[in-house]
């Protein structure tokens, strides 16, 4: 018998087995709102302006190609480091940043880590979290909980039960925070709640571990950096996960980041020689291309100008796409308040269809979302908002 006999299938993944499924589909006419990826008005992915520039320079640059560093391309850390954490705690020496492959590999380097640490931690997500939360904390071998977030009822963040769930948590619990643009709901916390979460991990000597894999789709790049503000103004030890896929269209490049904020400089050293035991024994040193590419943009100040730019002309985008949905399901006689999808912010919309709805749009109507109900709306374009409109309100309506 085969060694490999007895192994089962495993199901398709919750959000790229939806892409799968998508590219397997025939019909022409099919739309996909499933993986969190932006597509421009024609339904293309954009190449920034600015990263087509850099691409261009890299292009005619014939250097070898050498290995990074296990711990990444140092101009780009150093660059990921004064985006989220801002220039004086960047130059602290506080936090060791690390490139990692997209976010989810800045995540499962943490996870890594942590696992060395404080390997009976527990982990709380967020209910409900980006589907890849739970599975990737318990493979790192960690018991993964959840505490209370969105309230389907009043269709807002349930602040008095989350705050309940952090302030019972025992001290040690890592806590799995969005830092915006929450994944999959679209409900953030509001500046006094972030304050109250702050106090609440402070107070109970929890390990706060934000994703932002989002930064400048909600607000701008320095106003969604806020959370990280005030755990770093808190003087907290924590963890940052970043990602360049959405904020520069680099999905395919994998460059992300993990950081990690510590008390004092000697003890980020010692966490950073920690993370390069871990990548190193996965994958040795990261991809260099997306960090070169994300570097210079951040380091040209006319790039990084036209990048924010360009980031801010997208956010306003996905916001009038939010709108004309909602006015359009509206017009088609959607009952009931719809004012929650212009008031969720970033890439998504947490549209409260069932499984079985969202099944019958993607089988009836070729309009691919999640079974949790997520449906992309920076997917979304003239040339489709009629046809994924009507075709909502019918699996509404019936
Ligand atoms: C998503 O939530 O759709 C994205 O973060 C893509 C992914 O890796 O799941």
């Amino acid at each position: 018998m085969s060694f490999f006999a007895p192994v089962p299938l495993a199901p398709r993944d919750p959000i790229l087995g939806v892409t799968e499924a998508f590219n397997a589909d025939p019909r022409p006419d099919k739309v996909n709102l499933g993986v969190g990826v932006y597509l421009d008005e024609s339904g293309r992915i954009p190449v920034f302006a600015s990263v087509k520039t850099v691409k261009k320079a890299l292009a005619t640059d014939l250097a070898p190609h050498s290995y990074l560093p296990i711990d990444g391309f140092a101009p780009y850390n150093a660059a990921v480091k004064e985006l989220v954490f801002g220039p004086e705690l960047a130059a602290s020496g506080r936090v060791a940043t690390v490139q990692g492959l997209g976010g989810t590999g800045g995540l499962r380097i943490a996870a890594g880590v942590l696992a060395g640490i404080a390997p009976s931690a527990k982990v709380l997500v967020s209910d409900p979290s980006w589907e890849n939360h739970e599975s990737l904390f318990s493979r790192a071998g960690f018991e993964v909980g959840h505490y209370p977030y969105y309230d389907p009822a009043g269709r807002r963040v349930d602040v008095e039960g989350m705050l309940a769930c952090l302030r019972a948590a025992a001290p040690g619990t890592i806590i799995l925070l969005h830092a915006c643009c929450h994944n999959p709901t679209g409900y953030e916390l509001a500046a006094g709640d972030w304050d109250a979460v702050v106090a609440a991990c402070a107070e109970g000597g929890l390990v706060p571990f934000l994703d932002m894999a989002y930064q400048g789709f909600a607000r701008s790049v320095a106003e969604d950096a806020e959370a990280v503000a005030k755990f770093a103004a808190a003087g907290l030890s924590f963890i940052v996960a970043t990602s360049c896929s959405k904020t520069f269209g680099l999905y395919g490049e994998r460059v992300g980041a993990v950081s990690f904020a510590a008390a004092e400089a000697d003890e980020a050293a010692r966490v950073l020689s920690q993370a390069k035991v871990v990548v190193r024994s996965i994958y040795s040193s990261p991809p260099s291309f997306g960090a070169k590419t994300v570097a210079s943009v951040l380091a040209t100040p006319a790039l990084r100008a036209d990048w924010e730019a360009e980031l801010g002309s997208m956010r306003d985008r996905i916001k009038d796409m939010r709108a004309a949905f909602r006015t359009g399901l509206e017009q088609a006689g959607v009952p009931g308040d719809l004012s929650y999808i212009t008031h969720q912010t970033g890439m998504f919309s947490y549209s409260g269809l069932t499984p079985e709805q969202m099944r019958r749009l993607r089988a009836d109507f070729g309009v691919y979302g999640l079974e949790s109900g997520r449906l992309c709306v920076a997917a979304l374009n003239p040339g489709n908002l009629s046809r994924v409109t009507e075709a909502v309100a019918a699996v509404i309506r019936n």
